[in-house]
């Protein structure tokens, strides 16, 4: 039965990249709780749409392929299949997963391009930038490193050695590359040079204060690590920010002079959520369905996402649909703070990750949904502890749930020929009813040994 009277829902998780397996970190930020969430809305009767799919564009794609010294659409392939079928495994109820390759997503972003460029709302501007001369390119991003130039509040320099052309992740600043101190190329190691080059840019400025307004509407609902984020960077004032770069590999836009150019991931990433949409309703033959969730004003859009694409969710996101008009809003963004493992910051180079594959092949899904369930980061970083995954899945699931159902099935076939009996007037009377309660024994032992064994074989 569907409840009529709640307006319709839309709930999207981040897009993950396609460039590597999904891991538990990963998955108890921006999966598992929209997931949660959903899962109870649709048992409310809500008409509600989950929306996923695969990051599959910008830098990170390139450097994993450059790596593996394969193309970049063996590594999108590869990981699309493998995170979408680790997804369904642990019980991801997506109604569609799509891809940012797809000609749907690349019509979807250039159709939001084109109409923007039209408004004249984009503005094209001629820049400075890092240039590798030995590889012959530019150096957008993460393919430039360098020492990070930001003070912090304290007045002492971040000084960051690893700092990335886009972002630092020690001072979590983004970075202007012309400002690394002693920056390099990642292709080649060398000292860049600057160059000029035209881009397009978005006036995210000009934005600032309907974005103000529309995080403030905000206040009080959510949550306060998205409030602080956005409110120092609206605090700091918001700037233009170029949409295109010199890359071959992306959703390509057309150019005057011949350079070949793509959108930057992070505007074509966040319509890739429409264009994931547009897809699901084309293939149950409604193609004009996506626009009920995404155009009627009274949809509630929920954004769920980690802390780290805060910033490009609670403001260029919104910005770019204020832009384009028409489209609702999130209503909220929750985003989670991370998870570690056992005390240090998940880590694809250092080894230091569970993917989610490597889990689901030694442990049934319920257990570790359990486990994130009861421990997310929702105000603060949190650990997953093997120990605690053990601890749970024996003494609460095993002995507890597991006597608890064990005993209440026992009675059931004792006293009420093994049918749920209707409900009496009082608690009291049903309680009344029962005989005493035997102790508690411990029921699934083969369980407890199970997880007891398997863990050996997994852990870290
Ligand atoms: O941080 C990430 O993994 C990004 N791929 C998230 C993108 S979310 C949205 F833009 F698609
Ligand atoms: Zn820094």
């Amino acid at each position: 039965m569907t409840d009529q009277a709640s307006p319709r829902i839309l709930v999207t998780s981040a897009l993950p990249y396609a460039n590597g397996p999904v891991h538990l970190g990963h998955l108890a930020g921006a999966y598992l709780p929209a997931d949660i969430f959903v899962r109870y809305q649709r048992l409310r009767g809500r008409d509600v749409v989950f929306i996923c799919g695969s990051d599959e564009h910008g830098v990170s794609i390139l450097l994993s392929a450059r790596e593996e010294g394969v193309s970049p659409r063996d590594i999108i392939d590869r990981y699309h299949r493998r995170n979408k079928e680790a997804f369904e495994k642990i019980g991801m109820s997506f109604d569609n997963y799509s891809r940012t390759s797809l000609p749907i997503h690349h019509e979807t972003a250039l159709e939001f391009f084109h109409d923007l460029k039209e408004q004249g709302v984009l503005k094209k501007k001629k820049e400075k930038q890092l240039y590798d001369e030995k590889a012959g390119m530019f150096l957008p991003d993460r393919f430039v490193m360098g020492t990070c130039y930001h003070v912090r509040s304290d007045g002492t320099q971040c000084e960051y050695t690893a700092a990335y052309g886009d972002q630092c992740e020690q001072c979590g600043n983004s970075i202007d590359p012309l400002k690394l101190i002693d920056p390099v190329s990642v292709l080649t190691g060398t000292k860049p040079a600057v160059r000029e080059t035209t881009h397009w840019y978005f006036p995210l400025g000009d934005y600032q204060e309907r974005l103000e307004q529309y995080v403030e509407e905000h206040a009080g609902v959510w949550r306060e690590n998205v409030l602080q984020q956005c409110r120092s960077w609206l605090k700091e004032g918001l700037e233009d920010r170029p949409i295109t770069r010199d890359l071959d590999w992306g959703v390509p836009v057309p150019t005057e002079d011949g350079s070949k150019k793509v959108l930057y991931v992070w505007f074509e990433a966040v319509l890739g959520y429409i264009s994931s949409t547009k897809e699901w309703a084309a293939k149950q033959e409604t193609p004009e369905l996506w626009k009920e969730y995404w155009c009627k004003p009274d949809t509630r859009y929920f954004a769920f996402i980690g802390k780290d694409n805060i910033v490009f969710h609670c403001l260029m996101f919104p910005a770019i649909l204020m832009a384009k008009g028409g489209y609702v809003l999130p209503e909220n963004v929750p985003a989670n703070e991370f998870l570690n493992l056992e005390g240090q910051k998940f880590s694809k180079s250092r080894h230091w990750t569970i993917d989610l594959e490597e889990y689901l092949e030694n442990f049934p899904p319920d257990l570790l949904r359990y486990a994130l369930a009861l421990n997310f980061p929702e105000t603060k970083d949190t650990d997953f502890y093997w120990k605690d995954f053990q601890a749970r899945s024996n003494n609460e699931l095993a002995d507890i749930l597991g006597n608890f159902i064990n005993r209440t099935v026992h009675f059931a076939h004792k006293h009420f020929q093994g049918r749920v009996p209707p409900p009496a007037n009082s608690t009291n009377a049903i309680v009344n009813s029962l005989p005493c309660s035997r102790p508690p024994r411990r029921v699934l032992h083969s369980r407890t040994k199970d997880v007891a064994s398997a863990r050996g074989s997994v852990e870290p």
